[in-house]
């Protein structure tokens, strides 16, 4: 999978589709949270940086954590004296940070994911107390959204109420799903959502 994710890199941000799911989870995400300049924000899955260059600029600071090198050079170039997002390429599964966040913001990421079970525990850990997710990804489709085909795709979208009982058991409240855009393609439309959720108090 991060072999293709290297191999599409500098092509990533070309054409609207992609520009318009980063913009649209964005609003998503801003309508929902309120995020403040005190802020440190974990992107998961960060690529190329669509969303969090659109957040860099109202919090503290971003860290886009990545497993494509190739993804975070496109980071890097456009990092500018104005706005930064700083490139981290590591599985934070495996090797958690020590750092922990104000919240973690991902984007049509988490199907790449096989254990999303484990997923949410790994975000759950890396948030201080009170912290927030805002993860976007496809509703459950039916396989036929990745057009170059399904390598390194491990889930075809999501069943609201099943990741639901997932993020809550990893130790989230207040889980809400929101509508935040749909893709538009030549035979089937495909759904995404935002689902936010506060890390639960001990
Ligand atoms: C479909 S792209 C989305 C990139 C970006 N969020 C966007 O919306 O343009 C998925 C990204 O998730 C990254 N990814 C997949 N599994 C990951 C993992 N376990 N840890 C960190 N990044 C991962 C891939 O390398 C890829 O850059």
């Amino acid at each position: 999978m991060t072999e293709r994710f290297n191999r599409v890199a500098e092509e990533w941000d070309k054409g609207d589709t992609r520009q318009n799911i980063a913009h649209s989870v964005f609003q998503t995400i801003t309508s929902r949270i309120t995020l403040l300049n005190t802020m440190s924000i974990m992107d998961f899955g960060a690529g190329t940086g669509l969303l969090s260059f659109k957040i860099a600029p109202m919090v503290k600071q971003v860290v886009g954590v990545d497993l494509s090198e190739k993804m975070l050079e496109q980071i890097e170039t456009k990092n500018s004296s104005k706005v930064q997002v700083q490139p981290l390429c590591r599985d934070i599964m495996s090797s958690p940070l020590e750092e922990k966040f104000h919240g973690i913001v991902s984007s049509m990421a988490m199907h790449h994911v096989e254990n999303t079970t484990a997923l949410f525990e790994t975000f759950h850990a890396h948030l201080k107390r009170d912290g927030f997710i805002a993860i976007a990804d496809l509703e459950a489709e039916d396989g036929s959204f990745h057009s170059h085909g399904n390598e390194g795709v491990h889930h075809f979208g999501f069943e609201r109420t099943a990741l639901r009982e997932i993020i809550e058991k990893a130790g989230f409240e207040h889980v809400r799903f929101h509508h935040a855009y749909t893709i538009e393609k030549e035979v089937k439309n495909y759904p995404v959502f935002v689902v936010t959720a506060t890390k639960r108090s001990l």
